[in-house]
């Protein structure tokens, strides 16, 4: 018997704004992800956090016509290679894999009544093919691609009638791709406060002035808002059919046992859970309305809000996970980037290229404490290790450090399954190679697969096996029991 149970959804994860390219082709509109500009060379020491914009730079990025300070218009146009790359997968053994359908692929400036029929044969197309493969699809609704008309029209989840633009969004989605058996509403729904362009199309200059913090947190509960209807319409049209939410787990340890920096830990971790908790016990926190309040924000809520997010509570909580970082009250304590965070150096902990540190240990903590808190199968639907890969002549690609990463955090996976944690599956982020999300960069690899593509588009887009390709293989085949040595 495998430690993982049955069934366990091994397989991989990717966002169409980061994968399909293609940002101009068959009746596409623009997303918020097509204004995304390439931030070269990172400077980690001097980290300022995700890119920021402001209504001059969007407008003249959306005039730009050519994709090259733009990669995530072209990602690795996967658009075009869907059946080759879903073959791959298939052949690593993929049971699931995480995609997102572009909301301005179907709905081109998010206000259209009818749907765009060339997208949905697009995304039918995938479906159909994962599903000759015995690829079970895991579908995300909103994944940092939002049109960027309603960015630019409303500032974006700003304005409540996205709500319903959304759902015009989602009807379609559920109608169109029925087989689909898992959704997941907004990708990493917190991340909103880290980048709300990115997240929900919110341009801070269109922000009344020192009023931008509020008009976040408003935009964040008219997705609250959303997913829940969105999961009352899901159940309506699939009844079977599952929703998740999605939050980036960031775990955070105090530095010292101080009892000052466990107590600005525990809050920042509370502020963390805030999200999932609206979600899955369909209710503000009382702790993050009181904080909130004290910063003189009030959030507005319509009459039947709360009665629907009681009402429409998410089925399975699914979380990213690729590092951890400590707390302190020390002003001087040095800090590292983290997934668009910046947190304190934890001693004990190597880091990537990028500043992330590796910790495997606290991929089993989250587990266990979002097991415990919320009481509902999980689902790992982001992990893994950014980092630059070197092709070599024959086509081969040596990459070591990728498997000791993954094979350090399956280990603690399977101690938290054995200890009792209810995990329905696993998918690692960037299951083949495509543009960053934080810095646009190609060079920062996180697939199984590498594409040929360099950071400014130059490349023969030719897909090559990498080492850890035959190493995941192996261990799909054995339901994680095969780590290698
Ligand atoms: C997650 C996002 O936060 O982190 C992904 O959901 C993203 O879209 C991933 O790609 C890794 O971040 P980055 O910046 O290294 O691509």
């Amino acid at each position: 018997m495998t430690v993982l149970p049955e069934g366990f959804l091994w397989g991989g994860a990717i966002a169409a704004n980061q994968a399909e390219g293609a940002w101009n082709v068959d009746g596409k509109g623009l997303s918020v992800a097509d204004i995304a500009m390439y931030r070269p060379d990172l400077d980690v020491k001097n980290y300022k956090g995700h890119m920021t914009v402001t209504t001059e730079s969007v407008l003249k990025a959306a005039k730009d016509t050519s994709d090259k300070w733009y990669p995530k218009r072209r990602g690795i146009d996967f658009y075009h290679h869907v059946d080759e790359d879903l073959e791959l997968f298939a052949e690593m053994g993929f049971k699931a894999l995480r995609v997102s359908i572009a909301w301005s692929r179907l709905f081109p400036t998010g206000k259209e009544l009818t749907p765009n029929q060339k997208g949905i044969a697009f995304y039918k197309r995938m479906f159909h093919k994962m599903n000759e493969l015995g690829i079970e699809p895991i579908v995300t609704l909103s994944h940092y691609e939002m049109p960027l008309h309603l960015s630019l029209n409303g500032n974006g989840w700003v304005d409540r009638v996205v709500i319903d633009d959304f759902l015009r969004f989602c009807q379609v989605c559920f109608t169109e791709f029925n087989t689909v058996q898992y959704w997941l509403s907004f990708n990493e729904v917190d991340s909103i406060l880290r980048h709300p362009f990115t997240t929900a199309g919110i341009i801070p200059d269109q922000c009344p002035e020192n009023q931008e913090e509020a008009v976040i947190y408003q935009a964040l509960h008219h997705q609250f808002v959303a997913s829940a209807k969105a999961t009352k319409l899901l159940k309506e049209i699939i009844p079977n059919a599952k929703m998740g939410c999605m939050l980036t787990k960031l775990t955070t340890y105090p530095l010292t046992c101080k009892p000052e920096d466990v107590e600005l830990t525990l809050k920042k971790n509370l502020q963390n859970y805030f999200y999932a908790d609206v979600q899955v016990f369909g209710e503000y926190p009382r702790l993050t309305l009181n904080a909130l309040e004290k910063k003189g924000i009030v959030l507005s809520f319509e009459p039947d809000d709360l009665a629907l997010l009681k009402a429409y509570p998410v089925d399975f909580v699914s979380f990213s996970y690729y590092m951890s970082m400590a707390e302190s009250t020390d002003p001087n304590a040095p800090r590292t980037p983290g997934n668009t965070v910046l947190g304190v150096k934890n001693p004990y902990l190597p880091a990537t290229d990028w500043g992330w540190q590796i910790d495997p240990k606290g991929l089993k903590i989250s587990l266990l404490e979002l097991y415990d808190r919320y009481r509902k199968p999980l689902m790992i639907v982001e992990n893994g290790m950014g980092a630059k890969d070197v092709l070599e002549e024959d086509g081969s690609i040596h990459d070591p450090y990728r498997v000791a990463y993954f094979k350090a955090h399956f280990e603690q996976m399977k101690e938290a399954v054995d200890e009792g944690v209810e995990l329905l599956g696993y998918t690692s982020w960037g299951a083949i190679d495509i543009v960053s999300a934080g810095t646009s960069q190609m060079s920062k690899r996180y697939g199984f697969i590498y594409v040929d593509i360099d950071d400014e588009g130059n490349g023969t887009y030719k897909r090559y096996k990498k080492d850890s390709f035959y190493w995941y293989k192996k261990v799909i085949a054995s339901n994680g029991e095969d780590l290698g040595d």
